[in-house]
């Protein structure tokens, strides 16, 4: 399973490619905003920046919400960097603009998906990603999981090349969860993946090793 980390900010994508585990980034237009990146040339410019420090995927989502507008967006960004992945929303015309791209080799992450049925629409479209909400789901009393083993089995039916990228992944057993059902890919916050490294017993099993060699060594 892919990790990706799912933030703008520049110091916690280094943080992620640091730990030596990180195989790309997504972004939408909130995180970009959170980061106090505004006006074109310097999400350009932001963009740039993390397929400097990353090397793989990074998600980058157009703004425009009609087709002629993402067409545009789309083929903008992908000319940015070869590893800059289209991220369009699942409308209407985002679906034609996913079929647009994948017909000309531009990578696709198709964002704000909730049900199956929007997921098959962009495997048909040729999406390269799905991103499919699992905490906002669970925010409104919906199994964001069962989403996720619902895609990965209606995908395994067909074979369809769409990788499955669980997205709002909140916290660490989203996570595992997400694992052992067999997304492709998630994307969190870095305070997710390091998450993954604690363990009290790790804590405590270090902590007496130490002391143990220690004794050995007075
Ligand atoms: O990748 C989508 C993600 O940014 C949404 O996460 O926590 O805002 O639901 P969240």
């Amino acid at each position: 399973m892919k990790f990706f980390v799912d933030t703008a900010n520049l110091q916690e994508i280094q943080e992620a490619h640091d730990l030596g585990v990180l195989d790309g980034v997504t972004t939408n237009p909130s995180l970009m905003a959170k980061e106090g990146i505004f006006g074109h040339d310097n999400v350009m410019a932001h963009y740039k920046q993390i397929c400097e420090i990353v090397d793989g995927d990074i998600s980058a989502e157009v703004i425009a919400t009609d087709y002629e507008g993402m067409v545009r967006e789309g083929e903008l960004l992908a000319e940015l960097h070869p590893n800059i992945v289209v991220k369009v929303p699942m409308i209407r015309d985002g679906v034609k603009a996913i079929r647009h791209f994948s017909e000309r080799g531009i990578k696709t992450n198709c964002t704000l998906v909730f049900s199956a049925g929007q997921a098959i629409l962009a495997a048909k479209a040729g999406a390269t990603y799905v991103s499919p909400f699992v905490g906002r789901l669970d925010d409104v009393s919906t199994d964001g999981l069962q989403l996720i083993e619902q895609i990965v089995h209606i995908y395994g039916n067909y074979g369809y090349q769409t990788q499955v990228l669980a997205a709002s992944v909140r916290h660490v057993m989203h996570l595992v969860q997400c694992a052992e059902l067999g997304a492709d890919v998630v994307t969190c916050p870095l305070s997710v993946i390091t998450g993954l490294l604690n363990h009290p017993l790790t804590d405590i099993g270090l902590q007496k090793f130490l002391a143990d060699h220690a004794k050995g060594n007075k």
